[in-house]
């Protein structure tokens, strides 16, 4: 795999019908060319994900919408898009015919967003077509918010953009437009409170109409790393293994156990830098032969902070009962 930053070579290569690696505002992106379903049955190949997990599909203008959503579009969608993009929202609408099947696993309906990353947008617009890009992660792991964590799982891409970290370092928020109001399907960088002043949301129990089948992606275990991981409590008085690796909220909390690894997610416990360097401190401690064990605090879920905790539950998830026990 090729790594640089020649954008025009990334579109050519989309173009061709090969997969690239690009950076987003939330995590890197392995794309292909969402109308070339050869190009996206690669996509799966290569993260070795099962083909009943959809994709989303990446544009860098509204018009490109035709060729995606189905008429008549939901009034909805289009208030959404002036308010959240570009930017991290994905919006499920019901598919054209022109969607390839692969893309959204046979789902009537297709997930697309407009990235604000400057790379993606020229990707995107260079390449002339809209980019079906799941997580340029291996199926399951970490998510990648650098190109270093991109390298160590995948192998199988032509090309990786390097964009240096990611602005969010989460995934996007998706949603779907039920005859309610607009439904979080998963949460992400954007908060259910920043969609709650432009839209009305309604709650996850909603039931979704046929078209909106609940997301296949939504599994309970995800973004897991190669370690037992177990949110704690309270850090406050746990006596943890010689062996642990520890992630707190902030630096001052890091000071707790001054005999075990540490990293702290953020300098003050602010819940968007704790969400840029979530998948970052993860790949740390995957990475750290002393660490066999890895802790994390929980963080309060407000804002960004759901995100995050949805992200470190499904991280954690394999091993919670296994603690339990
Ligand atoms: O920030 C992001 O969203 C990143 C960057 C690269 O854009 N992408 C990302 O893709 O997180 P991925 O594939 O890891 O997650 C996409 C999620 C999955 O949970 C999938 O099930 C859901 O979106 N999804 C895709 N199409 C859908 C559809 N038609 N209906 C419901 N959910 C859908
Ligand atoms: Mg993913």
């Amino acid at each position: 795999m090729f790594i640089g930053t020649d954008i025009d070579y990334a579109a050519q290569a989309i173009r061709d019908g090969k997969l690239v690696v690009f950076p987003t505002e939330t995590v890197y992106g392995l794309g292909a060319n969402a109308f070339d379903a050869y190009a996206v049955a690669k996509v799966f190949e290569v993260k070795e994900r099962p083909t009943f997990d959809p994709l989303i599909v990446h544009i860098s203008s509204i018009h490109q919408l035709d060729r995606l959503f189905q008429s008549p579009v939901n009034p909805q969608v289009y208030r959404l898009a002036e308010a959240f993009w570009p930017g991290p929202l994905t919006i499920v609408h019901l598919k054209t015919h022109e969607v390839p099947d692969l893309v959204t696993s046979g789902l009537p309906t297709v997930a697309v967003r407009m990235p604000s990353h400057p790379m993606a947008q020229e990707l995107i617009e260079k390449a002339g077509t809209p980019i079906a890009a799941p997580s340029a992660n291996r199926f399951g792991y970490l998510s990648p918010t650098q190109a270093q964590h991109v390298v160590k799982q995948l192998s199988g891409p032509d090309y990786l953009l390097d964009g240096g970290q990611t602005d969010y370092g989460i995934e996007s928020t998706v949603v779907t437009i039920t005859d309610a109001g607009v439904r979080i399907l998963r949460h992400g960088a954007i908060p259910a409170e920043a969609l709650a002043e432009h839209v009305t949301l309604v709650s996850e129990e909603t039931p979704l109409g046929t078209e909106n089948l609940p997301s296949p992606g939504m599994l309970k275990s995800h973004y897991a790393p190669r370690k037992p991981l177990y949110v704690l409590e309270s850090t406050a008085f746990q006596k943890l293994p010689k062996n642990s690796g520890l992630i707190v909220s902030s630096t001052l909390r890091a000071t707790l156990h001054p005999n075990i690894k540490t990293v702290a997610l953020s300098e003050n416990g602010d819940l968007s830098e704790m969400a840029v360097n979530l998948f970052t401190a993860l790949h740390t401690m995957e990475e750290d032969d002393e660490v066999s064990e890895i802790y994390i605090e929980p963080v309060s879920e407000i804002g960004v902070g759901r995100a995050i905790m949805d992200r470190i539950r499904k991280a954690a998830f394999s091993y919670l009962k296994k603690k339990e026990e």
